[in-house]
């Protein structure tokens, strides 16, 4: 019993990542940490999911113009998780993120939950992230003319594709069954990959250009839209009362994740103490100014019962004529979700990284590419599971799923602070988050809310990939973890 909450010491953590030969490349600086953020927060959520939190759909009621609010509350929840981020990064400035801090503090059975957890926000999000790029670059093909409308079978989700018979009579057919894929999702995550085992300092700079342009045409969405605003459209404000905007704060937070992502290139920083909490917190502050006041324009230029689709922001500017913006706005979706697309895709090898060196996972997962210097083979399995199944998978599904998987990890993370508190009151902490326990308590119960304010069946996946998780840890990691072996255990 004592083996599944042993804990790895701060010491020990440093210590291995310091010695041996798998060693990361040390590139970053603050505007590349806070570049990475943005790069990953803003995409899918606000460009594709603002729509169907405000509408509504079959699974829930919508939040109207609250949205607004949906938004304050889901970023002032993230604040206060990006503030227990922020200590730990600084603590323990290795790759891994919450699974090396949970490692830490909570134990080894909980560090494997949260590593597990990981790939539902990496993986499985962007799964959700590359269907959307590939919608919203159908979009833009079409704009410039190109009709691919003969082709949809090899452009939409299995799921998708198999309610719209057009699509199902379109599709060529193999033993009776229809070939229904979404290729270019697949080929731009297959594409990333290959950009990520190259180098991380080359992904950081072209990530850093996508980011520049993806703000400007955000704000160019806020300043040509306000100038269209109708103030009617703002009533009624909640028309789902507070369980509507909940429920749209539960789908939004997909908008917001990714501030956490930078802490997995801790171990690639220049200067982890001072740079990580300063990019997150300024990623996070950035994000949310801009997506209050997104939400606000865009519930004010058209009634918020005609926005549950995946493209509303462009539906919006094309309900006004102001077709020529929405073109632009289309091209921002696509820059935009590419640059999510590749700060995940380099999160998540990162994380099967910092598992594999203790043990948890075989040790493939740790070698470093001797040229490159990057985790290539965990970055070639995730590209390949994400590519295969953004073919396949359906958009709002991997999303909620995501949601809960993240929020999961984020509840984990406040605790690990609050125990690590009590239990090395005295190491240095470079960053301290303010008011422990409160501010981590709270953290806490937000996320929690956020929680239960999410379909049921996304409740029901959940438990099913958790139930994996452990069967996987106890029949491999259980037996091989490295701190077994060094605790002679
Ligand atoms: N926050 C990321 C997005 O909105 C996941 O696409």
């Amino acid at each position: 019993m004592s083996n599944l909450f042993r804990t790895k010491s701060v010491d020990m953590i440093l210590a291995q990542s310091e010695a041996g030969e798998r060693h990361l490349k040390k590139a970053l600086g603050a505007w590349d940490l806070t570049a990475l953020g943005v790069g990953a927060i803003i995409g899918a959520g606000i460009f594709a999911l603002t729509g169907t939190a405000a509408a509504g759909d079959a699974l829930r009621p919508g939040a109207g113009p609250g949205l607004i609010v949906s938004f304050i509350i889901t970023g002032i929840t993230c604040g206060l998780c990006a503030l227990c981020y922020a200590e730990f990064a600084s603590l323990i400035p290795i790759s891994g993120s919450a699974y090396t801090y949970a490692y830490a503090t909570l134990g080894e059975l909980i560090a494997w939950i949260i590593g597990w957890d990981l790939i539902l926000e990496y993986a499985v999000g962007n799964i959700g992230v590359a269907i959307s790029w590939s919608g919203y670059f159908m979009e833009l093909l079409r704009g410039f003319g190109l009709d691919a409308s003969g082709w949809r079978w090899l452009t939409t989700s299995y799921n998708i594709g198999l309610q719209n018979p057009e699509i199902v009579s379109q599709a060529p057919h193999l033993f009776g069954i229809p070939i229904i894929f979404n290729l270019p999702a697949f080929l731009v995550v297959m594409l990333i990959t290959v950009l990520l085992v190259i180098g991380i300092k080359e992904s950081a700079r072209f990530n850093a250009v996508m980011v520049v342009l993806k703000l400007v045409i955000l704000l160019f969405f806020i300043v040509v839209g306000a100038m269209y605003v109708k103030p009617d459209n703002w009533t009624p404000f909640a028309p789902n009362g507070w369980s509507g905007i909940m429920t749209g704060a539960a789908l939004v937070f997909f908008a917001y994740i990714g501030f956490d992502a930078i802490s997995t290139t801790a171990e690639e920083a220049r200067n982890p103490q001072r740079d990580l909490p300063l990019g997150m917190m300024a990623s996070l502050a950035i994000c949310t100014l801009l997506y209050v006041a997104t939400a606000a324009v865009l519930t004010g230029l058209i009634p918020y019962t005609e926005l549950n689709v995946p493209e509303p922001l462009t539906k919006a500017l094309n309900h006004l004529d102001l077709d020529w913006a929405a073109g632009i706005v289309a091209f921002g979706a696509v820059v935009a979700t590419t640059a999510v697309l590749l700060v995940f895709q380099l999160g998540q090898p990162r994380i099967f990284f910092s598992m594999s060196r203790d043990g948890l996972l075989p040790q493939k997962f740790a070698e470093v590419h001797p040229r490159y210097q990057t985790p290539y083979m965990p970055t070639i399995l995730t590209g390949v599971f994400v590519a295969v199944l953004a073919g396949v998978a359906d958009i709002a599904a991997a999303a909620d799923l995501t949601n809960i998987g993240t929020l999961f990890a984020f509840v984990l993370v406040c605790a690990g602070v609050i125990v690590l508190r009590y239990k090395d009151p005295d190491r240095p902490r470079p960053f301290r988050c303010p008011g422990v326990p409160f501010v981590p308590l709270l953290g806490i119960i937000s996320c929690l809310y956020l929680m239960i304010s999410l379909p049921w069946a996304t409740w029901v996946r959940f438990g099913v990939w958790m139930g994996i998780g452990l069967a996987i840890y106890f029949l491999y990691g259980y037996r091989r973890s490295r701190l077994r072996e060094s605790n002679g255990s």
